[in-house]
């Protein structure tokens, strides 16, 4: 039930609140809220001020009966007054805040207020998702997109490097917040509790990056079943997943905002734009994500939602192909997939001569590809390559 509201109604309440401006939203389901029953009962609660404004919609539990309600309200709101209100108070089901910045939203239910640092950013105040955000391409791209004013969630498998993202962007103390949500991109249940736990902390969702992938690499004679199926779970379905939880939330949003562009961006590779030596599980997964984001493109359009893949060449200096264990580095060498290469430096060697730009690479190559496909109203279902000019489309 609480999944259904918050993943229909909150998202509404953000676009139908919003003018000029897209506001920011917070659901809030306190024990104490949910034990209070009218607007005078709730300015005792001792994080609402006296001046603050309130709207209340009739008590329901269907999504549908909550929004109309809250339409014939938020007309005659507009008409009789100057912005928004501060809160809507749906009586047995939660509080939401709203405001035009997530720092604000901290003060509206109960946090202390803080000096924060105000920016204007090129992705000012929208909420986007990083799978995999944690490290490598994702941490960079999560980053990247707090230092331009998103607000971030970084949803990562591994929580304790994706905590420490989220606390090094909070400790920045923007206007905008980071978030981390512990998720597993092969769950549809996981997948589906990050939406919604975005959804609660933000009001929304703008932007998904799709970016949780692995790699293991290995030829036919080596490559088990059972790890092309792992492979095949994480970088293919988890994209398929990633794009149906969250086109549900933009649907909701494009169908109170007729101006408003979302985006699902799946970060993709190269090696999904041409075959992979010993390396097919991986290829051959990226390959199908291209054919899903231009099919979700199709599909999506309508709405407003915007698909795009971008395909980064190699990141030679983040941790997949870096780290000293598991890196690719090691595992090529291992793989006798560079002939004559005798150490890890002959094997980095012998990839940035493949690449005309003669490097790998880097996080903002890909952040400026993001932008481009975020930014522009007439393009989708693109693949976008990034690699130096390694890939050169026909
Ligand atoms: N590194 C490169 O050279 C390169 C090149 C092109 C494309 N890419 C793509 O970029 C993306 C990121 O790669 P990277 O090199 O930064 O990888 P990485 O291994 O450095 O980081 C991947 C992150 O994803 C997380 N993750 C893994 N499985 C997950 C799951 N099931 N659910 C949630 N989180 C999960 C990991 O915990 C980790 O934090 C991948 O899709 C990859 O295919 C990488």
């Amino acid at each position: 039930m609480d999944t259904l509201i918050i993943n229909r109604v909150v998202p509404a309440i953000r676009m139908l609140t919003s003018r000029e401006k897209i506001m920011t939203a917070r659901f809030d389901n306190r024990k104490e809220i949910l034990s209070t029953d009218s607007e005078e009962d709730l300015y005792d609660l001792n994080f609402i001020n006296g001046s603050a404004s309130i709207l209340v919609v009739d008590e329901t539990t269907d999504p549908d009966e909550i929004i109309d309600d809250l339409k014939v309200k938020l007309s005659a709101w507009f008409d009789s007054r100057i912005g928004h209100p501060d809160y809507i108070f749906m009586k047995g089901i939660g509080l939401v805040a709203i405001a035009k910045n997530a720092a604000l939203l901290d003060v509206l239910l109960g946090a202390q207020e803080e000096l924060v640092a105000a920016v204007s950013g090129r992705v000012q105040d929208k909420i986007a998702i990083v799978t995999g955000g944690a490290q490598g391409f994702g941490g960079g791209i999560a980053e990247l997109l707090y230092a331009q004013g998103a607000n971030v969630v970084v949803a990562d498998l591994n929580e304790e490097v994706g905590r420490k993202m989220v606390d090094k962007l909070n400790s920045k103390k923007q206007t905008n917040q980071a978030y981390f949500i512990k998720a597993n991109v092969v769950s549809p249940e996981s997948v589906e509790d990050m939406i919604t736990a975005t959804v609660k902390q933000f009001g929304g969702l703008d932007v998904i990056i799709s970016n949780a992938g692995i790699l293991r690499a290995g030829g036919l004679d080596e490559m088990t079943p059972e790890i092309f199926s792992v492979m095949t779970d994480v970088n293919y379905k988890g994209y398929f997943l990633c794009a149906k939880y969250a086109s549900a939330v933009m649907k909701v949003q494009s169908q109170y905002r007729d101006d408003y562009f979302t985006d699902i961006i799946q970060i993709n590779s190269k090696s999904g734009l041409k075959g992979s030596n010993r390396n097919f599980a991986y290829a051959g997964g990226k390959f199908g994500g291209i054919g899903l984001t231009q099919s979700f493109a199709m599909e999506l359009m309508p709405y407003r939602i915007k698909v795009n893949s971008i395909c980064p060449g190699n990141f030679f200096e983040g941790p997949l192909w870096s780290d000293p264990e598991k890196g690719l580095f090691v595992q090529y060498l291992k793989a006798d997939k560079v002939p004559g290469a005798e150490n890890i430096k002959d094997v980095k060697a012998f990839y940035e001569a493949q690449v005309p730009a003669g490097r790998g690479c880097r996080v903002i190559d890909v952040v400026r590809a993001i932008f481009y496909v975020m930014e522009q109203e007439y393009e989708t279902g693109q693949a976008v390559p990034v690699t130096g000019g390694q890939n050169m489309l026909n």
